[in-house]
């Protein structure tokens, strides 16, 4: 499944650009399960992952650990892959303080317990070939937050796409932390398998102010063609 995903926990925005065949994932994380109003624990999140997970299948669905823990991960992502078929998991590429158990991790979900796993909070093409590498699924580069620090996405998507091409590595890229516009069509032409943008973003690829104009112009000419037949 590649093309553009929604970033988003908000059941309402998934139902609505899901029934515009228009995307083909949904990508969450704890920040945007808080955001979009989770609560009730890891209970909530459970019923608010099966929820979409329903919804959209069989298109992916992502959700991330709530912990570091090597052991806690694996025990997590064994219990959100039971949720439903349609769930990756993700992992951050390290701890928080750099700390590396992470890409054992992942190639453990991988290969042992045959999890999906998305590896995520990426700034880099370097850190996506190794958790590529790793056996990961999906590989998560933040576009937003690199351009934010002043270097440009393009430039490791570019790198990337043709390091996981050449390698025959699996991993699909999908490019987050989406800001602007823009930024869709420039990282998906860029070589990026899959662009992830909230609901707004959408919206704005979709609606145009001179399209406006010119659907208000036909609406009202149209009513007055009608008339004067009647
Ligand atoms: C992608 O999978 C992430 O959930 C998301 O795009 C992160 O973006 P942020 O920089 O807005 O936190």
């Amino acid at each position: 499944m590649s093309g553009l995903f929604l970033d988003t926990g908000n059941l309402e925005e998934i139902k609505k650009y899901h029934a515009m065949g228009i995307i083909r994932g949904v990508t969450t994380n704890p920040t945007i399960l808080l955001k979009d109003g989770v609560t009730g624990g890891m209970e909530g999140i459970q019923k608010r992952t099966k929820d979409i997970a329903r919804l959209i299948n069989p298109l992916p669905l992502s959700v991330e650990v709530t912990t570091n823990d090597p052991d806690g991960m694996i025990e997590q992502a064994v219990s959100f892959s039971k949720w439903a078929s349609n769930i990756n998991v993700k992992i951050t590429i390290h701890g928080p303080n750099g700390e590396l158990d992470n890409l054992e991790v992942i190639h453990e979900l991988e290969n042992k317990h045959d999890i999906r796993v998305n590896v995520t909070a990426m700034m880099s093409a370097q850190q996506c070939f190794l958790a590529a590498m790793a056996g990961a699924t999906y590989v998560s580069l933040f576009g937003g937050r690199v351009n934010n620090m002043g270097y440009n996405a393009i430039g490791e998507i570019q790198k990337l796409r043709d390091l996981l091409d050449n390698f025959g590595l699996k991993a699909k890229i999908i490019i987050g932390s989406t800001r602007e516009i823009l930024n869709i069509l420039e990282w998906l032409h860029a070589g990026a398998h899959i662009v992830t943008a909230t609901p707004n973003l959408i919206e704005g690829m979709i609606v145009h102010p001179y399209s406006k104009e010119t659907v208000q112009m036909f609406l009202r000419d149209g009513a007055k063609v009608i008339e004067e037949l009647s």
